[in-house]
C-alpha cells in the first residue's frame, strides 16, 4: 500500500503507450443514442433524425467523440429496429436518406463520429430474403436462413431469449419446415455459414461506409456462427446457453473476413455485442495482431447488479479482473447501462432523491475514470431514473411481454417476474429523453410512444445546464478532465483496499503522473485511511460543491466520487 501511493511521482515504463500512435477510439468517448427517445421532431411521439440533427450542439456540449445510433433501418418493430426489413434505408418513423446524410454531415462539420448498429444474427422476417427463403424449398435464398425439414421429425430443442415458450425453432407449414430465431420468432438467425449471406452483409456494410460512417457495433454477433448439424445439446443447457451459443465455429474467420473486406479497408472502428465467456474468447475477438475488431464489449459488469442489491466487492472484482486481463494488449469499452438495461442509477446506486444527484455523478466519475473506452447511455449524463412500471400492459418491450408469457403459462412466480421488471426492464432505460420541464420534457409535441418520467420536471437538460453543480456540469467536467490527461486513459489501474466494504478506490499512473480515484458507493459516510495525507489542492474532481475531503484520514460523504493528482 504504501509503495502504491508513497510516490509521488513515477517513471514511466517501457511498455506504456504513446497517445500520438493510438487509434481516436481509445481516447473517445461514446455517446449512446436510442433514436426512437431521444427527440422527435414531427410531433408522432417517436424521435427521430431531424430530432438527432437538432441537438447536436448538445451532444457536442458534452465533449464525447462519437455516438453509437441503435438501428435506423427500416423494420416492423417487433424488437424495436432490431428486425431489418431492409438494410439500405431509413425507417420512415426517423426519417428520410437525405436526412440520415445531413445528421451525418452535421456530426462529421463538429467532430462527432457516428457508430452504425449492425443487426446481422438474424434479419426482419418481412425481410425480402426471409420472403424468397421461406417461399419454397428451391428457392436460392433458401439457404440464407436455418431450415429443418419436419419430416426429420422434431428439430433438436434450442432455446429462444424472446420466445414465449423459449423455444428457438418456428414451424412454418408452407414448406413444412421449422426455422431458427434466437430471439423473437419475427428475427430469423441469418445463415452465416452461407458465403452469399457473408457478402451481402459486407455490402451492406460498404453502403455505409461509403457514407462516411466511422465504425459498426455489430448486434448479438458472437452468436453468428452456428453447427449446422444442429447436434442435440445436453438437457438443461439453456441455462447456461451462452457456452453453447458464443463464438462457436467458424466465427473468428467470418471476422477476419469482414475486417479484410470492410473494417480495415475504410479504417473503421468495430465493436461486437458480447465478448464470448472468457478473458480469451474476449482477446480472441480484439488484440491487435488478431485483424478482427477493435475493442471488446463485455457484460459481466452489467450482469452484477440484482433486484436484491449486489455485492461491492464482488464489482471490484469484475472490473479489476477485466483491467488486468486487457492491461498489456487488446482494449474494453466500459459501460453501466445501455439500452438493454435499466437505469444506472437504480442498479448500481439508488434513485433516492437525497442521493441521486451525487449518485450519478459518481457512477459518471467511474466510467470516466478507468482504462478503456467509456460508453454514456443517452440520459445518464442527466441521472435520469427507471420509470418503474407496475403493470404488464404499460410495457412495450418484446423481452418483457413474452417473458412475461412464458412465466404465466409455465406456472412460474409473476409477482416476482413483475417486481423484476420494475427493476431492471428494459423499457426503464428508453423512456424519452428529458429535455426541459414543459409538457413531455419537450421530447415531443405528440404522444410519446414511451410515457416520459414525470420526473422530468425535476431532472431535464434545460434545468442542469444552468446549474454549475449540476449531474450534467459534472459529466462534462469529466469528460474534460479525461481529455486534458491521457493518465486517465491510459493509465496503468491499481486498486486500493480490495476489502473496504464502501469504498472503491484505485489509481491511475502514466508517464510520471498518478491519479488517486475514491468513490463512496454507499449511503453512509465512509472513512478511507491513506498512508500519506493527500490535499485539498490536489483535487480535480469532486461530485460536493460544499465539501472537500483532505488529510490522512478521508471521511467520504455517501456516493461522493473524487479524484487527486498525487
Ligand atoms: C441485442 C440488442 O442489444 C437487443 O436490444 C436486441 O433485442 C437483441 N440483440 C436482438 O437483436
Amino acid at each position: 500500500m504504501l509503495g502504491v501511493l508513497g510516490l509521488i511521482s513515477c517513471s514511466p515504463s517501457k511498455k506504456e503507450p504513446t497517445e500520438q500512435k493510438q487509434p481516436w477510439w481509445k481516447q473517445a468517448v461514446i455517446y449512446q443514442i436510442y433514436p426512437r427517445s431521444f427527440k422527435d421532431s414531427d410531433g408522432d411521439g417517436i424521435g427521430d433524425l431531424k430530432g438527432i440533427i437538432s441537438e447536436l450542439d448538445y451532444i457536442k456540449s458534452l465533449g464525447v467523440d462519437a455516438v453509437w445510433l441503435n438501428p435506423i433501418y427500416t423494420s416492423p418493430n417487433a424488437d424495436n429496429g432490431y428486425d431489418v426489413s431492409n438494410y439500405r434505408d431509413i425507417q420512415p418513423e426517423f426519417g428520410t436518406m437525405a436526412d440520415f446524410d445531413l445528421m451525418l454531415s452535421e456530426m462529421h462539420k463538429r467532430g462527432i463520429r457516428l457508430i452504425m448498429d449492425m443487426v446481422v444474427n438474424h434479419s426482419s422476417d418481412e425481410h425480402e430474403w426471409f420472403k424468397q427463403s421461406r417461399s419454397s424449398r428451391n428457392n436460392p435464398y433458401r439457404n440464407y436462413y436455418h431450415w429443418w425439414n419436419a419430416e426429420k421429425g422434431a428439430p433438436p430443442y434450442r432455446y429462444s431469449l424472446f420466445d414465449e415458450k423459449g423455444d428457438a425453432w418456428q414451424y412454418d407449414s408452407l414448406t413444412n419446415a421449422y426455422y431458427l430465431h434466437y430471439f423473437a420468432d419475427k428475427q430469423p438467425d441469418l445463415n452465416w455459414e452461407n458465403p452469399k449471406v457473408r457478402q451481402e452483409v459486407y455490402d451492406i456494410m460498404k453502403f455505409w461506409a461509403e457514407k462516411g460512417v466511422d465504425g459498426f457495433r455489430l448486434d448479438a454477433f458472437q452468436f453468428v456462427a452456428k453447427d449446422t448439424t444442429f447436434p442435440k445439446f445436453p438437457d438443461g443447457f439453456e441455462k447456461d446457453f451462452m457456452k453453447y451459443y458464443a463464438m462457436q465455429g467458424n466465427l473468428h474467420e467470418y471476422l477476419k473476413e469482414m475486417n479484410r473486406e470492410v473494417l480495415s479497408k475504410y479504417n473503421l472502428m468495430s465493436v461486437a455485442e458480447g465478448a464470448g465467456n472468457s478473458f480469451e474468447d474476449a482477446h480472441n475477438l480484439v488484440d491487435e495482431d488478431r485483424q478482427e475488431l477493435s475493442m471488446a464489449y463485455a457484460f459481466d459488469g452489467v450482469d452484477i447488479p440484482k433486484r436484491t442489491g449486489y455485492n461491492l466487492l464482488h464489482f471490484k472484482d469484475v472490473f479489476s479482473r477485466w483491467d488486468s486481463a486487457f492491461a498489456q494488449k487488446g482494449w474494453i469499452s466500459i459501460f453501466l447501462a445501455n439500452h438493454d438495461q435499466a437505469r444506472m442509477v437504480n442498479r448500481y446506486a439508488t434513485d433516492d432523491p437525497a442521493f441521486r444527484e451525487a449518485a450519478a455523478k459518481m457512477l459518471n466519475t467511474f466510467i470516466l475514470s478507468m482504462r478503456g473506452t467509456p460508453y454514456c447511455y443517452y440520459g445518464d449524463e442527466l441521472g435520469m431514473t427507471n420509470i418503474g412500471f407496475e403493470k404488464i400492459e404499460q410495457y412495450r418491450d418484446i423481452a418483457a411481454i413474452n417473458g412475461y408469457k412464458k412465466v404465466l403459462n409455465s406456472g412460474g412466480d409473476v409477482a416476482a417476474y413483475m417486481a423484476d421488471l420494475k427493476f431492471g426492464s428494459r423499457d426503464n432505460g428508453r423512456t424519452p429523453m428529458q429535455w426541459n420541464s414543459s409538457p413531455q420534457a419537450g421530447f415531443t409535441t405528440g404522444t410519446p410512444w414511451l410515457p416520459v418520467n414525470p420526473n422530468y420536471v425535476e431532472i431535464n437538460v434545460a434545468k442542469q445546464d444552468k446549474d454549475p453543480h449540476s449531474v450534467l456540469n459534472h459529466f462534462r467536467h469529466m469528460v474534460r478532465l479525461r481529455k486534458e490527461n491521457p493518465v486517465l486513459i491510459y493509465g496503468a489501474y491499481q486498486l486500493l483496499q480490495r476489502e473496504h466494504p464502501q469504498v472503491y478506490a484505485y489509481t491511475r499512473t502514466y508517464q510520471g503522473e498518478r491519479f488517486l480515484v475514491l468513490h463512496n458507493f454507499s449511503n453512509q459516510q465512509a472513512q478511507f485511511e491513506l498512508p500519506q495525507p493527500v490535499a485539498a489542492q490536489r483535487l480535480l474532481i469532486n461530485n460536493y460543491a460544499d465539501y472537500v475531503p483532505e488529510g490522512k484520514t478521508l471521511l467520504l460523504k455517501p456516493y461522493q466520487s473524487v479524484i487527486y493528482r498525487l
